[in-house]
């Protein structure tokens, strides 16, 4: 059977329509923590030139690539097995002309714990070619405050059985993106009290 997450079935279709004009001139996308694969083969249905490269932990691979067999297309390369924590990536550096040219995560970062995502940030610096995207999904806080009570139950729920994850504030992100040569360029609103941010990196 493969890997299925409710969550990724409930929020493709509304990723797909507020990330895909943000990719139509991207070409190469790198998927961190792709879980279960459920969005490479829905995006790379929806975007005809885009290459979907997934990847998370070593763990997960062998379910990742069962679905992209059952399910993905030729632009759904085998995942690799990427630890944001243990660099390097096994990917292009960001001046290589196979570099990838936008990053996509989903409720990964309040997964993982803050040293993780400040590793993040650092990696995708290396990384992420000029011009990219990088694209982040799933629950923030503003101003220090949950968008709604419902997450903030969730975060009582992660730290309980995880004290080192939670959700991240949005102002930590966006300085962490900035000091990696990245530029806010939309907030999004998404259902179920989600965001999805994306930032650019320029041409040079
Ligand atoms: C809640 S799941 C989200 C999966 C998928 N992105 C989705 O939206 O359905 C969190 C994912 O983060 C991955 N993850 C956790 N720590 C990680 C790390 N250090 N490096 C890469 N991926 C990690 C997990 O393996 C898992 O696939």
């Amino acid at each position: 059977m493969l890997p299925f997450a409710p969550a990724a079935e409930r929020n493709k279709d509304a990723i797909r329509d507020v990330l895909g004009p943000h990719l139509a001139e991207r070409r190469r996308l790198l998927e961190i923590g792709s879980g279960t694969g459920q969005h490479a083969v829905h995006m790379t249905g929806a975007l005809p030139h885009l290459l979907w490269q997934c990847s998370d932990l070593a763990d997960a691979v062998p379910g990742i690539a069962a679905r992209l067999d059952a399910e993905g297309n030729d632009r759904t390369p085998p995942p690799l097995a990427l630890d944001v924590a243990a660099p390097p990536w096994p990917v292009p550096e960001a001046g290589a002309p196979d570099a990838f040219d936008a990053i996509f995560t989903a409720n990964t970062l309040h997964i993982m714990s803050f040293a993780h995502v400040e590793q993040f940030f650092e990696r995708i610096g290396e990384a992420l070619a000029r011009p990219g995207i990088l694209a982040v999904y799933g629950p923030m806080k503003y101003g220090g405050d949950f968008t709604t009570q419902s997450n903030a139950d969730f975060d009582a729920q992660l730290r309980a059985r995880d004290p080192q994850s939670g959700i991240r504030d949005f102002e930590v992100l966006d300085d962490l993106a900035y000091g990696q040569g990245l530029t806010l360029a939309a907030d999004n609103a998404m259902p179920a009290n989600n965001r999805l941010l994306v930032w650019h990196r320029g041409a040079s």
